[in-house]
Parts: C-alpha cells; sequence; structure tokens
C-alpha cells in the first residue's frame, strides 16, 4: 500500500477538515464511525433496558478480540480495562514481595502515573530501583539489563518512551528478566497502532496500553494482555465479580478466580467506552500496521528535515528503527508556540523537557507537516499563521 492510498482514510475522518491534525500521539482524531457505533449502545439501553446486557456483554469480549489482533496475541489473552493506571495496579496487586525477591526495576522514564503505582509498591515491602537516562531521551538496554537479577519481580518498560519516542529493545531485556525468572510489563501505549507490535514475539508476561493515541478510539478502553501459561498463575488482590467462576452466584466471602482471561477483571466494565473505541480499532486492524508504520517513516523524516533545516533541536532519536511515531523537538519560546497553534487548529502537544510533539498518522498529508512548520514560522516571526 502507498502513502497515497492511506491518504483516502481521510474521508473516514471528516473532523480532520479545516485542521492540521499532528497530536495522534496523544489524543487520536475521532473516526465517522464512532458516532455510528455510540449510536447502538444508546440505542440498545433506550430499547432494550436490562436486556442490553445481550448485545453489551458480547462488545466486551470483542473489544478485546480487536486488541489482541492488533497485539498479534492468541484468542482468549486479553481484557479491557479503564486505563494503563488501573491495569498497573491490577498487576502489582498479583504480587508478593520476599525477603530474597522483591526488586521492581523500571527506567526514569516510565510514563508518570505507571510510575506511580510501582513506586507506591515500597509500601507493601518492594525494593524499587530506578535507572536513569544517560542522555535524557534514551535509556540504556544494558543498564536495565544490569539492574534485573534474582531479587527482581517485576520490570515495567515502555516499548516507545513517551518523551522522546525512542523505540527499547524489548526483546533483550525480556530475555535478561526470564533468566532470572522476573516478569516483564509492557507499556505498549506509544507503539500500537503506529508500529508493529508482536506481543508473543517479544516474550513479554503482558502488556498493556489504550485507545486514546493512534487507536483513536477516546479515553476508557484500556487492555491488559497476560501470555497464556501465565493467565492461571496469579490472583490479583484488585478484582472484581467481573473475574469470578460464576458471578451470578453471588458468594461470598472470597473470590474464586475464573480460569479464563477475565480473571484479571474488576467490577462492571465500561461498555459505552468499548464501543466509542470500536471504529478506531477496526480502521487500524484494516489498514494494518506495516503500512501504517511505512507511511509514519517517510512521514516522521519529512519532519525531521524541517527540523534540522531550521536548527531546532532534535529530542528524538536521529535512526529510524529506534523512533517511534512521533519527532520531538525544542527551540526557545516552544512552549507558547504550541499553545499559539493549537489555537489555529494547528494541533501538536508540547511536553517539558523535550518541547514540541508531532506525530504524522495514517490520514496525514505530506502537506500538512510543510503547513505545519510554515504556521511555526509565521508565529515565530509575529506575522500570525495566515490563518
Ligand atoms: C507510554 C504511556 N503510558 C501510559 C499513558 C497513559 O496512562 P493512563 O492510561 O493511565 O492515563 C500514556 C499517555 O497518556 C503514555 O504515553
Amino acid at each position: 500500500m502507498t502513502a497515497d492510498e492511506l491518504g483516502e482514510w481521510r474521508d473516514e475522518f471528516p473532523a480532520l477538515e479545516g485542521t492540521v491534525y499532528l497530536v495522534s500521539h496523544s489524543l487520536g482524531c475521532m473516526p465517522k464511525r464512532a458516532t455510528e457505533y455510540m449510536g447502538a449502545y444508546l440505542e440498545a439501553w433506550q430499547e432494550k433496558s436490562i436486556m442490553a446486557w445481550d448485545d453489551w456483554l458480547p462488545e466486551v469480549e470483542r473489544a478485546a478480540e480487536r486488541i489482541a489482533k492488533l497485539l498479534s496475541a492468541p484468542p482468549g489473552t486479553v481484557v479491557m480495562h479503564q486505563n494503563v493506571s488501573s491495569v498497573m495496579a491490577l498487576l502489582a496487586s498479583c504480587f508478593e514481595y520476599t525477603e530474597k525477591r522483591n526488586k521492581i526495576v523500571f527506567s526514569e522514564f516510565q510514563f508518570p502515573s505507571v510510575s506511580y503505582v510501582w513506586k507506591a509498591e515500597e509500601r507493601r515491602g518492594a525494593a524499587v530501583e530506578i535507572v536513569e537516562s544517560s542522555d535524557g531521551l534514551t535509556i540504556d538496554t544494558q543498564a536495565m539489563c544490569d539492574a534485573i537479577d534474582e531479587n527482581t519481580v517485576a520490570v515495567p518498560i515502555s516499548h516507545a518512551l513517551f518523551n522522546s519516542s525512542y523505540i527499547q529493545d524489548v526483546k533483550t531485556i525480556t530475555t535478561k528478566a526470564k533468566s532470572v525468572g522476573a516478569h516483564v510489563i509492557l507499556d505498549c501505549y506509544q507503539s500500537v497502532g503506529t508500529i508493529p507490535v508482536d506481543v508473543v514475539d517479544l516474550g513479554v508476561s503482558f502488556a498493556t496500553g489504550g485507545s486514546v493515541k493512534y487507536l483513536c478510539g477516546g479515553p476508557g478502553a484500556a487492555y491488559l494482555y497476560v501470555r497464556k501459561d501465565l493467565i492461571p498463575q496469579f490472583e490479583p488482590r484488585v478484582t472484581g465479580w467481573f473475574a469470578h467462576k460464576a458471578p451470578f452466584a453471588f458468594t461470598m466471602p472470597e473470590q474464586r478466580y475464573t480460569d479464563s482471561i477475565w480473571r484479571y477483571m474488576g467490577g462492571t466494565p465500561a461498555v459505552s467506552a468499548l464501543y466509542q473505541a470500536r471504529a478506531g480499532a477496526e480502521i487500524t486492524g484494516e489498514i494494518g500496521a506495516r503500512a501504517i508504520r511505512e507511511k509514519s517513516l517517510a512521514q516522521t523524516a519529512r519532519v525531521v528535515e524541517r527540523v534540522d533545516e531550521r536548527e531546532f533541536k532534535l529530542n528524538s532519536p536521529r535512526d529510524p528503527e529506534t523512533r517511534a511515531g512521533f519527532v520531538a523537538f525544542d527551540f526557545v519560546g516552544a512552549a507558547d508556540i504550541a499553545r499559539e497553534l493549537g489555537r489555529h487548529r494547528f494541533y501538536c502537544d508540547h511536553r517539558p523537557g523535550v518541547g514540541i510533539r508531532v506525530s504524522p498518522h495514517f490520514y496525514t498529508r505530506d502537506e500538512d507537516i510543510d503547513l505545519f512548520f510554515e504556521a511555526i514560522d509565521a508565529l515565530r516571526s509575529g506575522r500570525g499563521t495566515g490563518l
């Protein structure tokens, strides 16, 4: 598939009209089909009352299976949750810490809410080791591997870092973790939907992410993958009646976990978010990660060229092999310019330490990138954007 063919998908995203949309690493554009699917959710509720669950419950399964395909995961290994932070809390509740094995290893560039959850495990007896970056943008694979030892319980890592877009060497880190009996928990929020992801090939124990960004699904539809052989091995303390063997038996007080992946569910799922996220997950699956990555590589290279032409500071890897879907760059006054760009519907975002982040996605035209940088030039020279 060529870049031009992917451009045809713009018709599915009328919200692109009148914008330069380069913020899919933060909030993907709303697909047209989302309105239709949300309508179906509401109609079931309005017309069928309690019988709506006959529609809603299968959708909980279907949402997980759509994500499983995007992760290249086998059926029955994914459940839906509301956000990565709560998934991490659930996973943390799977582990016990002993004198011999109590270490959690993660990097300083784990997404903040993820870092907060694992750091708090110190209150339960965990010993947290944080691997620092030597350049402010990447995490050294060897430094991660060196920190993982026989005492290590879990290693939460990001597939692509939220600040710089750096793609971590997940396989090497996982191989080391496995050799000492530790579990890698992959946060693939910044990879799924923009680069091909195969959680089985990567060998991780768990993977999580959400639908807000490249999956164009809005908030509330996060997911958890558990490696098939590990599913029966844990009993999360963060749990609910949907994780029970026979939820409608209402037996108490103890949880009796179901054997399926639903043992990683909690209480009543947020069904409306799954209807909302359906369109984006479907479209991503229809296009395919390879075609999306191919176009992204060409267009992120164009962004890097524009950054270099202006002698801005590039804060993402120059090597496309280790750069995911967005490019970060900085210059004096970038935060104010980013805000101004947003007011003119040139959508990007800004993060302290790395500057402006921009992501072309499958619906981006080459000219959008050029228009974006021309708008930066105009704002910096005080000429406005011309819009
Ligand atoms: C790598 C990464 N993990 C997690 C999140 C979000 O976590 P949560 O779903 O808890 O809001 C983000 C972005 O918002 C992210 O970039």
